[in-house]
């Protein structure tokens, strides 16, 4: 006779494993989207696997995003999840290894560097760098061609990886950082990289090269930036249009103010968070460009439109001028749909409460609690593909996001209706809440400030390649890649180049 154990009715169903630890580890880590959407199908949206030991309870839709980004922070805690990763990667005393609140005063800190003012000068660095990088030999090799007929073909994350770290060390990082780029600094970024991937989060301390090179690389990347700290002060040279800058002005609320140390994690932090997210971004979007003639055409008669002069050259972008650009602002938004770079979102579960608001799963099998030393997931890569949600959910089409009438503000409508609650996501804001089943940035108060940072970066990135190259997909290829998961953030599988070919000679 078969023993059946009778399942506790308040926990939410488990995927079926036959191998106990490994669990469902293989599915997962190969193809989340794919383990997620046939879990669903077998159990609701709501269900918990096994990954590596760890009790992982996933809860999918718009209601599973806003049951764990809009939990409260001592029921569901980003730090407990995430330490193991990013401490050994970013620093003592920042972000995760701290108290949220400590955290989230940070965030405000960094939130100042983040200002209009610093936005608007960054735009033309921004330009400069993709224009000199352009030039350079080191990825594009077009302006030795003699022959304006030529195309030319490049790896779009070896290039996107490259330009993303030169205008974000231009802008955010400060000047000491972009020149050390040339020397030593990318092959301590490049180290440190290297320990802040799957293995590392799934096993914190193992005896391997990369986890040493890891820890000797934070240690003189720490160094690197208290030494321009240090340097700045001395020099009475501290009003930068940088994040450093801002800093080193910060105090928290009981008046001490940041130390150099924690002024260096913040920036490291920054530096890995927005790196892989950007490029990523950055280069789906050159693939969908090249794969879709009719939107490239559209996003370079923006551009002319914008700022093109009668000679056919084109203006500065500005900052003013860029927030006027509907057709590149849905190119972005529609790619950060299809491809988010944040898969799954993970909180450990500190306490069990079973009366508490937090603990309800929305599920079509009633109210779930999630036990104490679970970890609960949030996937916005599923939300945002759910044909339930969603009209075409897996085709490319910016137009969803620019006509008030287009596809994207019908499916919501649906969506809503549905569900038979009037939730106003409102058009063009639906990536605020955390409900809303849109949340590339994530929501709640973990959700990222970057937003504005990346959307402006890879804006004038993509609309300064836009405007010098025509993109395609080499011949004989119609798809775009597969995604790649087994890396922190979903990149574009190999091959993955793109032809381009100049449009004009200047
Ligand atoms: C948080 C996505 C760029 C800094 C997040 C989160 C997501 C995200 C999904 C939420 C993580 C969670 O809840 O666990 C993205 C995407 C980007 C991007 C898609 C680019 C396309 C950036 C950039 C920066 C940045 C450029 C820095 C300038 C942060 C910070 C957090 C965050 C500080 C807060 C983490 C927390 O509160 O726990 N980002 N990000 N991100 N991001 Fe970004």
């Amino acid at each position: 006779k078969q023993l059946v154990v009778p399942r506790d009715p308040s926990l939410p169903p488990e995927v079926f494993h036959w191998i106990p630890f490994v669990g469902s580890s293989i599915a997962y880590g190969d193809d989340p989207l794919k383990f997620f959407f046939e879990c669903r199908e077998k159990y609701g949206d709501v269900f918990t696997f096994t990954l590596l030991g760890r009790k992982v309870t996933v809860a999918l839709g718009a209601k599973g995003n806003n049951f764990v980004l809009g939990g409260k922070s001592t029921a569901f805690s980003a730090e407990d999840a995430y330490t193991h990763l990013t401490t050994p990667v970013f620093g003592k005393d920042v972000v995760y290894d701290v108290p949220n609140e400590v955290f989230m005063e940070q965030k405000k800190f960094v939130k100042v560097g983040l200002s209009t003012e610093n936005f608007r000068a960054y735009v033309g660095m921004f330009e400069q760098e993709v224009d000199n990088y352009m030039r350079s030999d080191q990825a594009f090799i077009i302006w030795q061609m003699d022959d304006i007929n030529e195309w030319g073909r490049f790896d779009v994350t070896d290039v996107m990886a490259q330009i993303t770290i030169l205008t974000a060390s231009r802008t955010l990082q400060g000047k000491e950082v972009r020149s050390g780029l040339d020397k030593s600094f990318s092959a301590l970024y490049n180290d440190l990289d290297g320990g802040f991937t799957p293995l590392n989060f799934m096993f914190p301390n193992l005896p391997l090269e990369s986890y040493r090179r890891r820890d000797k690389a934070h240690k003189k990347m720490s160094e690197y930036y208290t030494d321009i700290i240090r340097k700045r002060r001395e020099s009475g040279h501290s009003d930068e249009p940088d994040m450093i800058s801002a800093l080193m002005d910060q105090k928290y609320r009981d008046g001490r103010p940041l130390r150099d140390h924690e002024i260096a994690h913040i920036m490291i932090a920054l530096l890995m968070a927005g790196q892989h997210t950007s490029s990523a971004s950055g280069s789906w979007t050159l693939l969908h460009l090249a794969q879709n003639v009719e939107v490239q055409e559209a996003l370079y008669q923006e551009q002319v439109d914008h700022f093109g002069n009668p000679d056919g050259s084109f203006r500065p972008m500005t900052y003013e001028g860029f927030r006027q650009l509907p057709v590149l602002d849905s190119v972005i938004r529609e790619t950060l749909r299809m491809h988010p770079p944040i898969h799954s979102i993970m909180r450990y579960c500190s306490f069990r409460c079973p009366s508490s608001r937090d603990s309800r799963c929305p599920s079509k099998d009633g109210v779930y609690v999630v036990p104490k030393g679970y970890y609960v997931l949030a996937s916005a890569a599923v939300s945002q593909v759910d044909p339930l949600i969603w009209v075409n959910p897996t085709k490319w089409d910016p137009t969803r996001w620019s006509d008030p009438e287009g596809v994207a503000a019908q499916a919501f409508k649906t969506y809503s209706d549905e569900n038979g609650e009037k939730i106003d996501y409102g058009f063009g804001a639906v990536s605020k809440g955390t409900e809303s089943p849109y949340q590339p940035f994530g929501a709640g108060r973990h959700r990222c400030i970057g937003e504005q940072f990346a959307y402006l970066q890879l804006g004038t990135v993509i609309s300064t390649i836009i405007r010098k190259v025509e993109l395609r997909l080499e011949d004989g290829i119609t798809e775009i890649p597969e995604h790649n998961y087994h890396t922190m953030i979903t990149m574009p599988k190999k091959p993955r180049n793109v032809c381009y070919r100049r449009r004009r000679f200047d």
